[in-house]
């Protein structure tokens, strides 16, 4: 089977989901269950015999050898990391004992078992990390998109620690030839997302009449990529790409915060009217966010020309399909806002839910 860590996220369990539905070989998610996971997001699977979900901490030694020795994966495809700047900029430590120390750890046990493979195993044997495309920096509005030369400048600790990450695994391959190949994909959306992140907070707080925080001038540009499409790229990565390189996702898909914020606004206004008012009336422009990079945009030629990889979601139908998702899945909703969330809304945008932000009457 492979092991895929953070399985029970956002993108890890999307991946499983694209993985179990094209492939046959079984799947064991690794993931600490953090706030950001929910067995939930895999429960289609429940009666699957080809899934296994265990509780471990990337960063936990013993139970990662362990997790290797009893299990004899045959390639790893690591997704477990704190994601959230936000979160990052109160909090840097997790950052750092998860996806630098988790990877860390992560790559030594991979390194330990494959070196003891032969034959076609070993051949055969990857370690796929998943990491950012925040680990290039910011870009200027006329720079040309990153691509997988672009020079490494991460700005938030959550950026850094992804960065310190790639380092390891690219030092992992030269030095001990261990098959990874990193992936650095854009900012992704789709079903399953954490509310914390900008769309499907949105989403969330505008079906439930709360502002909708804008950091700054709403200005800052982000290059988004379905989910789908990104689960996609790291089966092909999986399958074709060559060890030793990384590969750049992203689907040239360019937007502004505010044209985002509107894009969902307009789509709430058909598929949920509220009544009396546009739900573009919830926008609030907010204090703006420490170090907060003006701009993202991927260069995604490399795999497109080495691996044919295309993206197969427009920005327009993959919102409009993830709006749907939202709006259908309200269980699944409110089971998420509980505890944590509200926790965390509280302390970042200092009000509650609905009493953080204020409903709007
Ligand atoms: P997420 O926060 O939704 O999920 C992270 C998962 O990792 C959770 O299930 C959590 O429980 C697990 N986890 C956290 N710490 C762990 C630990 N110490 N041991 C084991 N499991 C642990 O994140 P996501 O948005 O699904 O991102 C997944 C990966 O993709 C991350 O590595 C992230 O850096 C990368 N990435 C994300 C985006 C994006 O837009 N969300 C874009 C590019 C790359
Ligand atoms: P986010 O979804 O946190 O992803 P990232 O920081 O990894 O790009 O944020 C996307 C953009 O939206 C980013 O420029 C920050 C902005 N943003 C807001 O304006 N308001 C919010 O409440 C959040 C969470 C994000």
């Amino acid at each position: 089977m492979i092991i895929v860590t953070g399985g029970a996220g956002f993108i890890g369990s999307n991946f499983v989901h694209n993985w179990l539905g094209h492939e046959t070989e079984p799947v064991l998610v690794a993931d600490k269950f953090t706030y950001a996971a929910n067995a939930e997001n895999l429960a289609h699977f429940a009666e699957d015999p080809r899934l296994r979900i265990e509780r471990i901490d990337v960063s936990d030694r013993v139970a990662v050898e362990q997790l290797f020795a009893h299990n004899q994966p045959s390639s790893v495809v690591h997704f477990a990391a704190e994601s959230h700047v936000d979160r990052s900029i109160r909090g840097p430590a997790e950052f750092v004992k998860t996806n630098i120390i988790g990877t860390f750890t992560l790559l030594e046990a991979a390194r330990t078992f494959w070196s003891e493979l032969g034959g076609e195993a070993r051949d055969r044997f990857r370690f796929v990390h998943v990491s950012t495309d925040e680990v290039f920096g910011s870009l200027g509005p006329d720079d040309p998109p990153f691509t997988e030369r672009s020079a490494y400048e991460p700005n938030s600790p959550y950026a850094a620690s992804k960065a310190s990450s790639d380092h390891l695994v690219r030092a992992f391959h030269q030095t001990y030839g261990l098959p990874c190949v990193t992936t650095n994909c854009t900012n992704n959306f789709g079903p399953y997302q954490f509310p914390e992140k900008l769309i499907p907070l949105v989403i969330l707080n505008a079906t439930a009449g709360l502002r909708l925080p804008v950091y700054g001038d709403g200005m800052q540009v982000r290059d988004w990529v379905y989910v789908a499409d990104h689960c996609d790229a790291v089966r092909v990565i999986l399958a074709r790409g060559r060890v030793g390189e990384t590969y750049n996702i992203g689907s040239r898909s360019e937007l502004t915060n505010v044209q985002v914020v509107h894009a969902i606004c307009r789509l709430l206004d058909d598929l949920r009217p509220a009544s009396g008012r546009m739900h573009e009336e919830l926008i609030e422009f907010v204090a703006d966010r420490l170090g907060h990079d003006r701009r993202y945009a991927i260069d995604p030629a490399k795999l497109e020309s080495e691996l044919s990889w295309r993206p197969q979601h427009s920005f327009d139908a993959a919102l409009h399909k993830t709006v749907k998702w939202y709006l259908a899945n309200e269980g699944w909703c409110e089971r998420v806002r509980s505890g944590e969330y509200r926790r965390w809304m509280e302390l970042h945008y200092g009000t509650g839910q609905p009493e953080v932000l204020g409903a709007v009457t």
